[in-house]
């Protein structure tokens, strides 16, 4: 049963809220919570001739007003599109960034299908890099760990989700890891400083897990962690692909992997410019 009210009209009211509300990109998170919601493509959505059917209006009703508070809308339809699939997302777990996507796309630029390896994902959160590469690579092992028992918990549901059986998910903290060597090690740690948490966007620093987005020092604990520790985790021909922020630490990191004689590096740029990804491996 439809609602005598146009799908168009509803969305192009809340369209207005959001927008006196300073929300932040609010056209494009009205557009995926319709879509999520309703279950209809956006260009449908500028067709003036869908209802809301009635048993949808509360809920797109709820949905908005969480948009009002800044709730980001991966948490609010509970998903996050990330390569090529949907993970959980729901509060309390990292919303994965497009950025990341670029650690899966230096991974492919160096290994065909064929190869049998051992991969380790460092702070997994919702599994997306660690499950994307077992999923693209059915000859890889995955090792995800976390410390966080909530994200441990939603990677595995993500893993049995997408039929992912080369992966194994595990709750621990890097830096009590028994000493176990990879042939690849990826990571985007949390690399804020924790005196940068509350400049950030309301979105952000009130819904993604503070022990996701800071090392609640400077940011450096994790860089310094791999670099020093390079030679525990990493395998003597393996890569280890991680992902650094573009802020002041950036030149920090870049130095310590200079200093270090052991290794050397591959720096991989975003759409933007910025160095995004680094490649560390041990010199020949
Ligand atoms: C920036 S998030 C990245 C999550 C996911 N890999 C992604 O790219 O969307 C960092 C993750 O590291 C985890 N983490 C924080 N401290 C950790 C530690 N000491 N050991 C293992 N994981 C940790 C957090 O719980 C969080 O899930």
């Amino acid at each position: 049963m439809h609602s005598n009210y146009l799908v168009i009209d509803f969305f192009n009211k809340q369209l207005v809220d959001l927008k006196n509300n300073n929300i932040d990109e609010y056209r494009q998170k009205s557009e995926m919570l319709i879509e999520s919601i309703l279950g209809i493509e956006k260009s449908e959505l500028y067709i003036n001739n869908h209802f809301i059917p009635n048993n949808h209006l509360e809920c797109l009703e709820q949905s908005f007003s969480l948009l009002l508070k800044d709730v980001p809308v991966q948490h609010i339809i509970g998903k996050t599109y990330f390569y090529e699939n949907a993970f959980f997302t729901p509060p309390g777990i990292f919303i994965p960034r497009p950025e990341t996507e670029l650690i899966i796309d230096c991974v492919q630029n160096d290994f065909d299908k064929i190869p049998d390896k051992t991969v380790l994902d460092i702070g997994c959160g919702s599994g997306c890099i660690g499950i994307t590469l077992a999923s693209l690579y059915k000859n890889f092992h995955v090792k995800g760990i976390d410390i966080s028992k909530q994200a441990i918990d939603i990677a595995t549901k993500n893993a049995q989700h997408l039929k992912i059986s080369n992966i194994e998910i595990t709750k621990q903290d890097i830096f009590e890891m028994p000493a176990k060597k990879f042939d690849i090690i990826v990571s985007n740690p949390p690399y804020l400083g924790i005196e940068e948490i509350s400049q950030l966007d309301p979105s952000v620093k009130n819904h993604d897990p503070l022990k996701a987005l800071s090392d609640e020092k400077d940011g450096l604990k994790f860089y310094q962690y791999f670099i020093n520790n390079l030679s525990s985790i990493l395998k003597k021909d393996g890569s280890m692909y991680f992902e650094i922020p573009k802020s002041k630490i950036t030149n920090q990191i870049i130095d310590m992997i200079h200093n270090n004689s052991n290794i050397d590096s591959i720096f991989f740029k975003d759409l933007e410019g910025n160095n995004r990804v680094i490649k560390v491996f041990f010199k020949k």
